[in-house]
């Protein structure tokens, strides 16, 4: 199982209606590649982790990267993983504020300013980003069946 995980900017604001909007139609293609992740959308920024079979998440974001929507993607984690994070959602959204985003961080970073742009910049980004998504998902996500 591949698993990635990208930021970027979007151009325009995006709304909760944007979000959903943009997920309901994912959620489908992604569906038919066995690609499942999540997206959220941080003070103007995109970050995304998605997983399935390594060809199919780099044709798929082959296809995101090409999107006029957002700009200045980076790629910040790739790993092979034993079994999925996201086995419920083809593709999950929530929509954070920085606040939010604080609480979701462990605890030695409460005090700091957090952005997704201090974030990354921190030596240890990459751990502390995939403990946020897990602890998103587990505290403000619905399960929605989909991979057994
Ligand atoms: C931040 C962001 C994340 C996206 N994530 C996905 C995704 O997970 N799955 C997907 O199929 N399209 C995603 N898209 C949309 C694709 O970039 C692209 O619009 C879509 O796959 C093209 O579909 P179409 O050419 O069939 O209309 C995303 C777009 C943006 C801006």
């Amino acid at each position: 199982m591949y698993q990635l995980i990208y930021i970027s900017k979007s151009v325009l604001y995006f709304s909760k209606q944007d979000l959903d909007k943009l997920a309901a139609k994912s959620s489908v293609s992604n569906q038919n590649l066995g690609i499942t992740g999540m997206l959220m959308y941080i003070d103007g920024e995109f970050m995304q982790l998605l997983e399935g079979n390594k060809s199919d998440v780099e044709q798929l974001m082959h296809q995101i990267h090409q999107d006029e929507r957002h700009y200045s993607l980076n790629i910040i984690k790739e790993e092979y993983l034993e079994q999925r994070e996201f086995s419920n959602w083809a593709m999950a959204t929530q929509l954070m504020t920085k606040s939010h985003l604080k609480l979701f961080l462990p605890e030695e970073h409460i005090d700091e300013p957090v952005g997704l742009p201090s974030l990354v910049n921190k030596t240890n980004h990459r751990d502390l980003i995939n403990s946020l998504f897990i602890r998103v998902r587990d505290n403000l996500l619905l399960p929605r069946s989909y991979i057994q």
